[in-house]
């Protein structure tokens, strides 16, 4: 368990355990294999209980493990998160010999080989002080590299770091490679329904996995330690191995807990269907604004499960669900993440800010603007494209838009408007991805009209649908005026019944016209050209017009200002209410 040291606790002074409990919270510096204050402190500990202690380091530097022995060994823990798999487990072995010799025994090194620790070290003890210090780690074709011993003060933290590094490159590459080229394995698990088993495939699929099996246990009530019972984990443990597997995704969001248990029954990577959506997004975000609100969204989805899950992530060895936006690894130490989110919040509001100013920019200059929403894959982009002759990334992936794009356009009648495409919608859309987007998808889903896009060669459309209303209603924009389009007609046959949607092929251009016309009608209606002619007298009015609207002419008459302005009808109305509908000019 963590946070609690393991082991031979008996007889153990409760000040004493407190003292080696509070090893859990030490983070050890970058560039630091073994500080000399942790030798002390365990060196004066063992001699003081006259055991050996053995702490497990992560490469992030926190430690995962602290167990006590008896007085000649200390039952070192396996790691590894596969029994077959070649490549280093990601944490180091120190632990102490009380009898004062630092150097490792045969029991060391073959442990070092079996567990395939990153290195294991031997701290000798003598007095309550550390004495000499002896390191080795695997090389190639499962040599050990020892080091002579040295004083302990003389740890060449560097070199030995250095090693690890020498060792990863060349113990079990070629797996590691596999990983991560992102070919990996992936077992599906699901407890809810066979279409959203058979979405997760395709999201893991986007993701770069092979998907390899794919089982569902139907069940109301999800197990509170595995999600499912204890007796299919073991199940499908078995599977996993006989797939030979390298994740097992799950279909639903896990608490840190079940992700924990789960990945020691499995032993295998585990993850759930939001880190499997964040990875997806991670890899396609492409703005700075995009890739922070990813990033934000991956760490705090993470840090709520740091608690109890923290070595499970740390231990990921690369591949889906620990890629973040852009080359670089998500850093999994609990002190960076609270670091790292402060500063993508503070960069985040900082980019709110500009938008705002953007949009009041725009909205003074009544540009309205038309929002192409739908669920993912439904052919946004390929439709934002053919109505713009644009080029949006479009491919036959979920997400493979994540950034909101606009173009402008403008009807027959010459308006204006914005034209912009956003993330597809999804069913079980993670919670922190609506907060982390939640401006981007609002910009979207606020917009003067939504044009809703259906998928009609889906089985799925209508469950589709409700999905988007759904999400569309948590934004605050279930009452927006909408036009509904079933795309992809030129495969349906025949289209779905939807009353009232436009049947368009983005691809062929059918229905392309009729949709620029519902457009063009739509906006026409909330928003039309006025002329008011306003006296010099009451000239206050006119500055309070001009916040309206777009100003199409202006002129000085001999009987005052004459305007003519793009204003919402409701303005027109207030206005006619407020100052007396004399001012209007036929
Ligand atoms: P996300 O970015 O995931 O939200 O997807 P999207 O809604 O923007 O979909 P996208 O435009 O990327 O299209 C998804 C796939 O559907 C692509 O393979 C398109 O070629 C295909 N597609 C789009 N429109 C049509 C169409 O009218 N007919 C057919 N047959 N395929 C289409």
């Amino acid at each position: 368990m963590r946070y609690q040291v393991n082991g031979n606790t008996e007889g153990i002074r409760d000040s004493m355990l407190a003292r080696l409990e509070s090893l859990y919270s030490l983070e050890l510096e970058s560039g630091s294999f073994l500080p000399r204050e942790l030798m002390k402190l365990l060196s004066e500990c063992s001699c003081a209980v006259n055991r050996e202690i053995a702490v497990y380091l992560t490469r992030d530097g926190e430690i995962v493990n602290v167990s006590v022995g008896t007085d000649c060994d200390v039952e070192l823990t396996d790691y590894r998160l596969r029994r077959n798999t070649s490549r280093l487990s990601m944490v180091r072995c120190v632990h102490t010999h009380p009898d004062g010799d630092g150097r490792l025994s045969d029991v060391d090194l073959s442990a070092l080989k079996i567990f395939r620790y990153d290195a294991m070290t031997a701290v000798g003890v003598k007095d309550g002080e550390p004495t000499f210090v002896q390191t080795a780690f695997l090389g190639e074709q499962e040599n050990i590299v020892a080091e002579e011993p040295v004083r302990w003060y003389r740890v060449p933290d560097a070199a030995w770091l250095a090693q690890i590094e020498a060792s990863d490159a060349l113990v079990g590459r070629e797996e590691a490679q596999a990983v991560s080229e992102g070919r990996e394995k992936a077992v599906l698990m699901g407890i809810e329904s066979r279409e959203s088993l058979e979405e997760l495939a395709r999201l893991a699929e986007t993701a770069g996995a092979e998907v390899v099996g794919s089982f569902l246990q139907k069940r109301d009530r999800p197990d509170s330690a595995m999600l499912i019972g204890k007796g299919r984990a073991e199940e499908l443990a078995r599977d996993c191995q006989a797939l030979e597997a390298d994740v097992c995704i799950f279909d639903e969001e896990l608490t840190g807990i079940q992700a924990r248990n789960l990945e020691e029954t499995l032993r295998i990577k585990v993850i759930d269907r939001t880190t499997l959506i964040l990875d997806i997004f991670a890899q396609r975000a492409s703005s700075a604004e995009g890739k922070l609100q990813v990033e934000l969204a991956q760490l705090q989805y993470r840090s709520a499960r740091l608690i109890g899950l923290g070595f499970v992530m740390s231990r990921l060895a690369g591949g889906i669900g620990t890629r973040g936006p852009g080359e670089s690894k998500l850093e999994m130490n609990r002190r960076r993440i609270r670091e790292r989110i402060t500063e993508l919040r503070r960069r985040l509001d900082e980019l709110e800010k500009q938008r705002a100013i953007r949009r009041r920019s725009r909205e003074r200059n009544e540009i309205p603007v038309v929002a192409l929403v739908g669920y993912t894959n439904a052919g946004k982009s390929t439709l934002l494209n053919a109505l713009t002759g644009s080029d949006v990334y479009v491919e036959d992936q979920l997400f493979a838009t994540l950034d909101a794009v606009s173009r402008r356009m403008e009807t027959a009648e010459k308006t204006p408007y914005l034209l912009t495409d956003t993330v597809g919608f999804i069913r079980k859309l993670p919670h922190t991805l609506i907060s982390a987007f939640r401006s981007t998808l609002e910009e979207a889903a606020l917009a003067d009209l939504l044009v809703i896009v259906s998928d009609g060669t889906s089985g799925e459309m209508a469950a589709q649908h409700d999905t988007v209303e759904q999400v569309l209603e948590e934004l605050g924009a279930g009452d927006r005026k909408r036009i509904e389009v079933i795309n992809k007609c030129d495969e349906a046959d025949p289209p779905p019944a939807f009353p009232g949607a436009i049947l368009i092929s983005a691809k062929t251009g059918d229905g392309l016209e009729e949709l620029k016309h519902a457009i063009a009608a739509a906006l026409q209606e909330s928003t039309a050209p006025v002329t008011f002619l306003i006296p010099f007298s009451r000239y206050g009015i006119l500055s309070e017009i001009h916040s309206l609207g777009r100003v199409i002419t202006e002129e000085h008459t001999e009987n005052g200002t004459e305007i003519t302005v793009m204003l919402a009808r409701e303005d027109t109305e207030r206005i006619l209410r407020k100052y007396g509908p004399e001012l209007r000019k036929a």
